[in-house]
C-alpha cells in the first residue's frame, strides 16, 4: 500500500466548550443551567483553559504532531460588538505552546456554541447572524498568521439538525437526546445561514491569513436499504452533500466519521440494540471512514480531505484501539485508491463533555473530574506509534486487541 504523503496530520481533537470548563457567556451554559434543564452540567469541564500545556505535552511526548482544537466565540465576544482582547491573547498563548510543541494547531473558530446573546435574539435565523459572525471571524483572524489549519465552522449540518431536536423538546415534544443517532432532517433556514457564514468567512480568512481554510462535515456514511433508493439519495443530500457542496474549491474538507446507518422508507433506521454498540448507541462501524472519505471526495470534487473526527465511545480501551486501527486500515485504503488525504485527528484528545451527558468517553486520556488529573489510556501511546511510523505497520505484523464479541462489521 502506498506511504501516506510526509507532512501527514496525526493528532487529536478537542473543542472549547467540552473541554475549557465555565464558558458561561454561551448559549449551552444558558441551557444546562436552566432550571429544570435534562442535561449534564459542563462545569468545570476538564479545566483544559487552564491546563491545555499538560494536555498538549501529553498528545506531543506520545508522538502526535498536530492538535486540534476550538477558539470560543462567546468568550471572545461576550456581549454584542465587545471583543475581548484578554480572551484572544488566551488563545493566542495556545496556538504558540501547541507549536512550541511540535503540534500544528488545527484552530476551530466555532464548534456548536455560540454567545448567549447571539442565541437569544435568533442564532441563526437572526437577520444579521452571517455579518455578525464574519466580525468575530474578521477579529480572531489577528492571532492565526502562523496557523496552518483553520475551521470556519464544525458540523454545521449538526447544527441544523440539533438546532431541530432542542426547538422540538422546547415546545415540549420529543425527548430525544442529542445525539448523532437520532437523526431529524436539518433545519433548512439555518443551513443556509451556515453555508453563507461558512463562503463569507473563507473570503475574511483568505484575505486575512495565509491558513488552509475548510469546514467539517458530520457524516453518518448512509448506505441504501433495497427499494429506497429515492429515499437515500434525498437524505444523503440535505443531511450531508450540500454541506459538501458547498466547500468546493476550499483548502481541505473535514470528514467527521463515527458509524454507518442505513436509510429505510423512513429515512435514516435507528441503530438496532447490539452488545458492541457504543456508549452513544451507535453501530460499531470502523468501515464508516472509507464511506465517508468516497463521498466527501465525490461531492467535494476533489477537494483536499482532512480526518477532523473519527473515535468510539467506549469504556473499553481495547475496543478503541481496535476500532482505530480498522478505521485507518480504510483510510489507507482510500489513499491507495487516489484520494487525497492530509491528516488523521481522533475525537477526543480527552474524555470530556459530551454534549448533556458525561458517560460516553471518546478519549485517549483519562481526567479525573475532582482533580483534574490526566492519565493516559494505552490507546494514546497506540496512536503515537503509529504516527511516528507514519502509518499502520503491514496487516498481520502487530496484533490488535479482539473484540469480546469477535465484532460484527469489518
Ligand atoms: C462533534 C463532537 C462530539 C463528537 C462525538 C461530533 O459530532 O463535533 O463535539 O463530541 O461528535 O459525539
Amino acid at each position: 500500500m502506498s506511504a501516506l504523503p510526509s507532512g501527514f496530520l496525526w493528532g487529536a481533537a478537542t473543542s472549547a466548550h467540552q473541554t475549557e470548563g465555565n464558558n458561561v457567556a454561551s448559549d449551552w451554559w444558558a441551557m444546562e443551567n436552566a432550571p429544570g434543564a435534562p442535561f449534564q452540567r459542563s462545569g468545570d469541564a476538564v479545566d483544559s483553559y487552564h491546563r491545555y500545556p499538560e494536555d498538549m505535552g501529553l498528545l506531543a511526548d506520545a508522538g502526535l504532531n498536530a492538535y486540534r482544537f476550538g477558539i470560543e466565540w462567546a468568550r471572545i465576544e461576550p456581549a454584542p460588538g465587545h471583543f475581548s482582547r484578554a480572551a484572544l491573547d488566551h488563545y493566542r498563548r495556545m496556538i504558540t505552546a501547541a507549536r512550541q510543541r511540535g503540534l500544528s494547531p488545527v484552530v476551530t473558530l466555532h464548534h456548536f456554541t455560540v454567545p448567549a446573546w447571539f442565541a437569544a435574539d435568533g442564532g441563526w435565523l437572526r437577520p444579521d447572524a452571517v455579518e455578525r459572525f464574519s466580525r468575530y471571524v474578521e477579529y480572531a483572524s489577528q492571532i492565526l498568521d502562523d496557523v496552518e489549519w483553520v475551521c470556519t465552522i464544525n458540523e454545521p449540518n449538526m447544527i441544523a439538525i440539533v438546532s431541530v431536536v432542542l426547538r422540538r423538546r422546547v415546545q415540549g415534544g420529543a425527548s430525544e437526546a442529542v445525539t448523532a443517532h437520532v437523526l431529524p432532517e436539518p433545519d433548512r433556514e439555518i443551513s443556509d445561514a451556515l453555508i453563507a457564514a461558512h463562503r463569507n468567512s473563507v473570503d475574511v480568512l483568505r484575505r486575512t491569513t495565509n491558513a488552509k481554510v475548510g469546514w467539517t462535515v458530520a457524516q453518518q456514511a448512509f448506505t441504501p436499504t433495497p427499494g429506497n433508493e429515492n429515499v437515500f439519495a434525498r437524505v444523503k443530500e440535505s443531511y450531508e452533500d450540500r454541506f459538501l457542496a458547498a466547500a468546493r474549491g476550499d483548502d481541505f474538507i473535514g470528514v467527521q466519521s463515527y458509524t454507518s446507518q442505513p436509510v429505510g422508507p423512513e429515512g435514516p433506521v435507528p441503530h438496532p440494540p447490539h452488545p458492541d454498540n457504543t456508549l452513544v448507541g451507535s453501530a460499531y462501524r470502523p468501515d464508516a471512514l472509507g464511506i465517508a472519505l468516497r463521498n466527501a471526495w465525490e461531492v467535494g470534487a476533489g477537494t483536499p480531505l482532512l480526518v477532523s473526527e473519527n473515535g468510539i465511545a467506549t469504556a473499553d480501551d481495547d475496543q478503541r484501539i481496535a476500532y482505530t486501527q480498522a478505521a485507518l486500515r480504510h483510510l489507507e485504503e482510500a489513499h491507495a485508491e487516489g484520494i487525497d488525504i492530509r491528516g488523521y485527528l481522533h475525537w477526543s484528545a480527552l474524555d470530556n463533555y459530551e454534549w448533556g451527558r458525561w458517560e460516553p468517553t471518546f478519549g485517549l486520556i483519562a481526567v479525573d473530574r475532582e482533580t483534574f488529573r490526566r492519565t493516559p489510556k494505552p490507546s494514546l501511546a497506540w496512536l503515537g506509534d503509529v504516527a511516528r511510523r507514519g502509518g499502520l505497520p503491514p496487516a498481520g505484523d502487530t496484533p490488535v486487541p479482539t473484540l469480546a464479541t469477535g465484532g460484527t462489521h469489518p
